[in-house]
């Protein structure tokens, strides 16, 4: 048993945030993370048709996982096209009291109800000043404190990008994560485009121009997509892409494990299917304006080939390393060059949009 493979096992035995806590500072020590990594074949690179961003494989880590920005470089070597690090809000705050985060071993799935725990920009911004040369692509994803309300709310992200801004490659604003309350009512079409206008203003002071991306909800019907579409429309050109999406309030019936009653947001499997329908939507109507970013339930090359065929540029994942391992990125990046031979595709960009 390899030792990455032994730590894997001894912290599946932990409670689950005791289990994320050892692995954050295993990576910060360097256990279990490998040397080197070895190049990805051209063949999987990828270059963001909107937002021009540069990945060699199209397969990030999401955020959440790595809330503070301590362990990104280390899941670069673990061979992560992408490392989303956040969310961060600009000041600290605990997150909502413990128990909060639960494995659905049966399902496959976690519930977290985390509420942005997090050490606040400070730390984060000077951890990203001192990032080393990487692999992928850094990405920085923002939201609000808990107790910042109405103007302030919006104020916070603003805040967020501007000080990230310099130090990441990509941001993300998150208003769709279920555990903040009244944060995902900023995907509401006014609220939304107050929002973007002010994201906007913040955006048009930096010197440099970056991607930037919108991560949504999968709860969301006919109307609130296409009401999302209208305003991230008159948002073109300061945002790039979205990222679909965050996890999810629904409690399908299929779920057996006994934490399936939790408050929070489910991700993992039963995800798989809700988000990959959420996006294609969005691909269907965005049709190539908007980059687009496939998250939900991502345990296999052949769950991410199905995010890519239903219109993802590229894919993130999170929930099925406490189930798989961190090999699980350079797993998914071998069977995918095998789905793209079977398909006669050369290059992964060529897979997007296949079954729309
Ligand atoms: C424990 C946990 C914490 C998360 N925290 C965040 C977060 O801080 N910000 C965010 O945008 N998404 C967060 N997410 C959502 C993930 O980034 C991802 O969108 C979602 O889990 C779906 O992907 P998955 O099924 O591969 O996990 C979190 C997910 C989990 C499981």
């Amino acid at each position: 048993m390899s030792l990455t493979n032994l730590g894997v096992s001894l912290v599946k035995r932990l409670p689950a945030e005791r289990a994320h806590t050892a692995t954050i500072r295993a990576l910060k020590l360097g256990l279990g993370v490998p040397m080197t990594t070895k190049p990805d074949p051209d063949s999987l690179s990828v270059t963001l048709p909107i937002s021009g961003l540069k990945l060699p494989n199209p397969v990030g880590l999401a955020a959440g996982f790595d809330k503070n920005a301590e362990a990104f470089g280390p899941m670069f070597k673990f061979g992560f096209g992408m490392v989303e690090c956040g969310t961060v809000t600009p000041k600290p705050q605990a997150g909502n009291p413990k128990p909060r985060l639960f494995r659905l071993t049966e399902d496959r799935a976690v519930i977290n109800r985390m509420g942005f725990n997090n050490e606040g920009l400070g730390p984060f911004v000077r951890r990203l000043k001192n990032a080393g040369p990487h692999t992928g692509a850094l990405g920085a994803n923002v939201g609000a404190n808990k107790t910042s309300e109405g103007q302030d709310r919006l104020k916070d992200y603003a805040l967020g990008l501007s000080a990230v801004w310099p130090y990441c490659d990509y941001l993300t604003i998150n208003i769709s994560s279920p555990n903040t309350p009244g944060l995902r009512g900023l995907q509401n079409k006014s609220e939304l485009a107050d929002l973007l206008k002010l994201c906007r203003l913040a955006a048009d002071k930096q010197e440099s121009t970056r991607p930037v991306f919108l991560k949504v909800a999968p709860d969301l019907d006919s109307e609130a997509i296409a009401d999302i579409i209208t305003v991230v429309k008159d948002a073109r050109g300061f945002l790039t892409g979205l990222i679909i999406s965050n996890t999810t309030i629904a409690r399908p019936e299929t779920l057996q494990s006994a934490h399936k009653g939790e408050g929070g947001g489910l991700s993992g499997a039963p995800l798989l299917a809700p988000s990959t329908e959420v996006l294609a939507a969005f691909a269907r109507s965005l049709d190539g304006t908007f980059d687009l970013i496939g998250a939900g339930g991502i345990a296999s090359a052949a769950d991410a080939y199905a995010k890519i065929r239903a219109g993802a540029n590229a894919v993130q994942l999170y929930s099925a390393l406490v189930y798989e391992g961190p090999n699980l990125a350079q797993n998914i990046k071998h069977d995918l060059l095998h789905l793209m031979k079977q398909d006669s595709h050369t290059k992964i960009t060529e897979a997007v949009g296949a079954a729309l």
